[in-house]
């Protein structure tokens, strides 16, 4: 079978797996990179959001192939090399977002990704951004508040 070839944060990877296999799968199956959550299955809620090449996508509905040369950062690779965490994961920790945490890795992976196209968001934008990200324990007024945290940060 034709390898794949890719990087995740930022470290270079090749796997041998059906293209068509769902990137979440390579990612914690093969990759072992757990971080990143399986919930729907079907793109409509956002726990396994990865980003492609900076891109947020759903990992669950994303084929392997569309990986090939790309780079994939997950929730493992949003800090630092030097283990220093990002703003939103700081501003996470300070607003004490998560409560179950089974939606926290995507909910994290959207809002890196909207401060860094958009460093101010207004609430609007916010709600925009993370529209896809579903809470179940509803924490959303602390997502909000934590991106505005960061925001400023
Ligand atoms: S598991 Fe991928 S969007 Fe729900
Ligand atoms: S913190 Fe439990 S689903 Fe979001």
């Amino acid at each position: 079978m034709a390898q794949t070839r890719f990087t995740v944060n930022g470290e270079d990877r090749a796997v041998e797996t059906d293209p068509s296999t769902p990137l979440l799968w390579v990612i914690r199956e093969e990759l072992k990179l757990t971080g990143t959550k399986f919930g729907c299955g079907i793109a409509q809620c956002g726990a396994c959001t990865v980003h492609l090449d900076g891109t947020p996508v759903r990992s669950c509905s994303t084929p392997l192939a569309a990986a090939e040369g790309a780079e994939v950062t997950t929730i493992e690779g949003v800090a630092s090399e030097d283990g220093t965490r990002h703003k939103v994961q700081a501003a996470w920790i300070e607003h004490q977002v998560p409560q179950c945490g089974y939606c926290q890795s995507g909910q994290i992976m959207s809002a890196v990704a909207l401060l860094r196209d958009n460093p101010n968001p207004t609430d609007e934008d916010i709600d925009t951004a993370m529209r896809g990200n579903i809470c179940r324990c509803g924490a959303y007024g602390r997502i909000r508040a934590a991106i505005k945290s960061a925001a400023s940060a």
